[in-house]
């Protein structure tokens, strides 16, 4: 290793190596910013889509930004033009979260949640899968809930979302064979995302308790059946999806649960 850390020696040529491209989709704030910064950090070319406009998220100029509103067909029609080049990663983290009162939801904004959260990343996958040369490798991530597994008045749009996800994954993986791609879904539990971690934190301020305690009772009350006792961090989804990615065409069809146990099923 020289001086300035590269691992040739005076006069030898340094090799270079292309960064490998990824697309990450919800990446304005929440676990996709997480994401797309790290990936950028390990020398990814890294393009991220929102749809706030890029002044109002912490991004790193390293990361190239699309505006985009995924509920309007039309974004979907410019969007593989825009990305370019099919990415080596492509990740659907981007999620549309229905409000609490889920009564009075119109059926176009169902339809926009639907879009969202299940219809663009199957689409998206199949016109990137479509434009991609047969010798280069592709893997796709699905960012997907353990919500699936469950589901009440309130959560049910958005679980239901969730669960059409899941089977339109299944489906590209049949189609991915043969194809030197690979879909695999990354399916997590309750993440420590900012706004829960503040809201934990202030009732546990007001009840004169640790935060520790307050998230164990948090998550012992709303779901019953997670064996963890802390919110899943957002570095531990981003080495899942670097490790998915990593094994290649094995990844199709795989299922990574980090969602606490809540499988809904001993089996
Ligand atoms: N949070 C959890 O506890 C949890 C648990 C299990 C699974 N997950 C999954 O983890 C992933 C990330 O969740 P998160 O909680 O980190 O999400 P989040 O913080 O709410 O972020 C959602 C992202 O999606 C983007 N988005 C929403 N609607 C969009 C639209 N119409 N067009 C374009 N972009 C849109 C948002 O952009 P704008 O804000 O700019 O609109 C934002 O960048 C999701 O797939 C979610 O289902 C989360």
């Amino acid at each position: 290793m020289n001086q300035a850390g590269n691992q040739y020696g005076p006069g030898e040529e340094q090799e270079t190596v292309a960064a490998k491209r990824a697309f990450v989709t919800g990446t304005s704030h929440g676990l996709g910013a997480r994401l797309a910064t790290r990936l950028a950090e390990d020398g990814w070319q890294v393009t991220g889509l929102g749809r706030r406009p890029r002044s109002e998220t912490a991004l790193p100029p390293e990361v190239r930004y699309l505006q985009a509103d995924l509920s309007d067909p039309k974004a979907l029609d410019e969007l593989p033009a825009l990305i370019g080049e099919t990415p080596d990663l492509i990740v659907h983290n981007a999620v549309s979260y229905p409000p609490r009162d889920v009564s009075a939801l119109t059926l176009d904004e169902l339809e926009g949640i639907f879009r969202v959260n299940s219809l663009v990343p199957y689409r998206l996958t199949l016109d990137l899968l479509a434009a991609k040369p047969p010798e280069r490798f592709c893997s796709v991530v699905v960012v997907n809930s353990e919500s699936i597994y469950h589901a009440d008045f309130a959560s049910g749009v958005y679980a239901a979302s969730k669960a059409a996800l899941r089977v339109l994954t299944t489906s590209l993986a049949d189609h991915c064979r043969s194809r030197n791609a690979a879909v695999a879904t990354l399916l997590l539990g309750p993440l420590a995302d900012p706004g829960k971690v503040a809201d934990l934190r202030a009732v546990a301020e007001r009840r004169g308790v640790t935060e520790a305690e307050i998230t164990r009772l948090f998550l012992r009350k709303s779901n019953p059946d997670l064996v963890i006792e802390q919110l899943i961090d957002f570095d531990a989804c981003v080495r899942s999806v670097r490790y998915i990615a990593d094994l290649g065409t094995t990844a199709n069809g795989m299922m990574c649960k980090l969602d606490g146990g809540s499988s809904g099923s001993l089996v």
